[in-house]
């Protein structure tokens, strides 16, 4: 690769500010027209790097009757290898990206673009831009700007994706709660939720989901896709030209969480850095492999570039920063203890309405005990999980999850009992059993440490009866086009004090 001449770093831009004389998403359309018209056997084309993400036999849009595919130990060596539900979600995604960025680079080279091109990225969260989240306009247009075809508009999106309406609701977007997360990972015993993911092995689906890879990573999924559209689900989100500039987004954010505070690190472990190798493809077709250890930096002579924002939206004053380098690995080690949970012989089925489970508390025996005697100081933290999420199909809804509501309110109308979001994005996945894993379905751990201490301060908190709603979870946009539902499952709802 010629990439790295550490002469000029690429800048990956904000697709909503690139001025209009600016050509970065024209060439984005241009290049994805001609990797479109390579073969599915070619690792360069369009839908041989969407097969990388996931690819399921049987269910691709655009699959031609009798088309050559590539053979199947290609497909099981490079197809189908996306990260979810773990600590590789981050540094794989980056490699990924990485890999079809340089791809695209090589083909705006030859049509006579900027040899310094870089994907933009698209963020949603931005507080300055009213409209951030919609689709920036050149993935809607009809046309692009020279009257040929539009490649970067698909039409298996949410409803009014396409005519620019908001995408979701400020929940989805939100970016705050994961940026927060002091840690990389997650308790995967069923505590706090980390900023990267919990501890697994190569994990295509499945686990407990990370802070950033739940919000807004699983929720803007959903919201672009609705119920059926191709951001919807693992095999198909890659074909919708947005994909790329969300997980930028994405890969951002992680740039951001490092830099905001000096007290966030990524994990340290051999098992996370270099145990497990990444293969890909690169501009040329030939195989790359890669493994977390080389991805950690983005200003990296390999990676070569940065992003046009990297500032932390939680410290707008500009923290002192340490180099990534210098920083311990110091951390309050928490060892949570369940002291509740429903029977898991009692279903739990959601569908279109909002439906509650109960639940009483038992009083800590273990750790959580000893964590109150020991330190004071450190005040207790409370998670709520909601344990394998599964469905055996698509259409599902996204849920939001509440506290103790109280008799007769209105869920919507207490925010602040809102513990977090079921987005449907992977839970299909996660419900099949593949080589990997069992298909018992997705995890989500909330911290729910500050809606506990608000019940309690008013008294409401009564560990005897301990109420959990889960309210349909859609934007205005879902609601006018009124889709039909299919259930998810839910085979837990525990309660861990750390
Ligand atoms: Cu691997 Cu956004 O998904």
């Amino acid at each position: 690769m010629t990439e790295g001449d550490g002469l000029t770093m690429r800048t990956r831009k904000d697709a909503w500010k690139i001025p209009a004389t600016d050509q970065t998403l024209v060439w984005y359309a241009k290049a994805i027209a001609e990797m479109k018209k390579r073969p599915i056997t070619d690792p360069t084309s369009w839908r041989y790097q969407a097969a990388v993400h996931d690819y399921v036999s049987g269910d691709d849009p655009l699959a031609t009757h009798g088309e050559a595919l590539p053979t199947p130990s290609d497909q099981q060596t490079f197809w189908a290898r996306c990260q979810h539900g773990s600590w590789f979600f981050l540094p794989w995604h980056r490699a990924y990206l990485f890999y079809f960025e340089h791809i695209l680079r090589q083909i705006i080279q030859k049509l006579g673009g900027p040899s310094d091109w870089a994907l933009p990225y698209w963020n949603y969260s931005d507080p300055s831009n009213s409209s951030a989240r919609c689709l920036p306009p050149l993935f809607w247009a009809p046309k692009l700007p020279d009257g040929t075809a539009n490649p970067l508009l698909v039409s298996e999106r949410v409803n009014g994706a396409n005519s620019g309406h908001q995408i979701g609701t400020p929940a989805d977007a939100e970016n705050s709660t994961c940026l927060g997360k002091p840690l990389f990972i997650n308790n995967s015993t069923g505590g706090a939720t980390g900023f990267g993911g919990g501890r697994t092995g190569f994990s295509h689906a499945g686990g407990v989901t990370g802070g950033c890879e739940a919000v807004p990573h699983n929720t803007m999924h959903g919201a672009v896709g609705g119920p059926t559209g191709w951001m919807s689900a693992f095999n198909t989100a890659p074909l919708d030209p947005i994909f790329w500039l969300h997980h930028a987004n994405l890969d951002r954010l992680w740039v951001v969480w490092l830099k905001g505070n000096s007290k966030h690190v990524n994990p340290t472990m051999a098992a996370w850095l270099t145990a497990v190798r990444f293969g890909f493809h690169d501009a040329g077709g030939s195989v790359v492999s890669i493994t977390p250890s080389q991805v950690l930096d983005t200003r990296d002579a390999l990676l070569d570039y940065m992003y046009e924002d990297e500032s932390d939206p939680l410290h707008t004053a500009g923290p002192a920063v340490a180099p990534l380098a210098a920083r311990t690995t110091m951390e309050i080690q928490r060892i949570p203890e369940m002291v509740g949970a429903t029977d898991t012989q009692q279903a739990i089925t959601l569908g279109q309405e909002s439906s509650s489970v109960q639940f009483a508390l038992q009083a800590p025996t273990g750790p959580a005990l000893t964590l109150d005697a020991a330190d004071s100081t450190v005040p207790r933290e409370v998670h709520l999980n909601i344990e394998n999420i599964t469905a055996t199909g698509r259409p599902i809804e996204s849920y939001e999850v509440y506290v103790n509501v109280p008799d007769g309110d209105t869920p919507e109308n207490h925010p602040e009992l809102m513990a977090g979001l079921i987005p449907r994005f992977g839970i299909f996945e996660a419900s099949r059993p593949t080589l990997e894993h069992a298909g018992d379905g997705l995890n989500y751990a909330f911290d729910i440490t500050a809606v506990v201490a608000g019940l309690q301060k008013l008294g409401k908190w009564d560990p005897s009866n301990i109420r959990i709603t889960f309210v349909p979870h859609r934007s205005e946009a879902e609601r006018t086009a009124a889709t039909s539902t299919l259930p998810i499952r839910i085979g837990r709802v525990s309660l861990y004090f750390a």
